[in-house]
């Protein structure tokens, strides 16, 4: 009787020293996956000069599913992602993006299209931007987890890359990502303190 008791208790012990082991794992590799994504955004810097080198599709396919996999409001998901890599259309996204010849070089780049352009969400913002944004973030951290890089192009004519994707007249174009290998590294760029953009509880 007293046997059967120390069995169970001893039974019950290792049972709650396992789940803690399993747990404190559990803990450590989220704390340790945190850490990863960290990294990969540490990496992330605005890419202006591509290798030659072609994107291959399974990395090309994987930017597009973590374009996929953002969050949008009222999952809506405004987004249409044009991958622009035809050699001709890719000449012309010099012009487009006021001589940024970078662009150009690129051996794809990415248009951020969205539709629900009327869209406002109760805090006055417009979805569709920041949907958009969002996902073109994504594109941008997946390439650098995958040795790409990319930069967000914001100065362009927009009814000038419209004409070049037919885009439809209820879509926007929200940015540019030009994405291809680095054929330059990291330069280190001025942070705003922590302190300075960070406060708690009150602005
Ligand atoms: C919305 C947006 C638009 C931008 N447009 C351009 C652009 O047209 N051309 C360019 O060279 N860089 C552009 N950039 C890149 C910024 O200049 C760059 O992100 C910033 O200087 C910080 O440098 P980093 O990306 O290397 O960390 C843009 C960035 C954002 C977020």
């Amino acid at each position: 009787m007293l046997k059967k008791y120390f069995d169970n208790s001893l039974y019950l012990f290792k049972l709650f020293i396992g789940s803690k082991i399993r747990l404190k794992l559990i803990v450590n590799r989220e704390i340790l996956e945190e850490k990863m994504l960290l990294e990969s955004v540490k990496k992330r810097f605005s890419v202006r000069k591509f290798k030659e080198k072609e994107i291959e599709k399974e990395k090309l396919n994987a930017l597009l599913k973590a374009a996929q996999l953002a969050p949008s409001a009222r999952n809506i998901q405004p987004w249409k992602f044009v991958v622009v890599n035809d050699k001709e259309k890719r000449k012309k996204l010099t012009d487009i993006c006021k001589g940024q010849k970078f662009v150009s070089q690129a051996p794809a780049t990415i248009v951020l299209c969205a539709n629900n352009t009327d869209y406002t969400m109760t805090c006055g913002q417009k979805a569709y931007t920041i949907d958009s944004a969002i996902a073109g973030e994504h594109i941008a951290l997946q390439a650098t987890e995958m040795g790409l890089g990319s930069c967000w192009i914001g100065a362009f004519y927009h009814d000038k890359m419209a004409d070049l994707i037919n885009l439809p007249d209820d879509y926007k174009i929200v940015g540019l990502l030009p994405i291809g290998y680095p054929d330059v590294e990291k330069k280190k760029r001025s942070l705003k303190p922590i302190e300075e953009i960070v406060s708690y509880n009150s602005f």
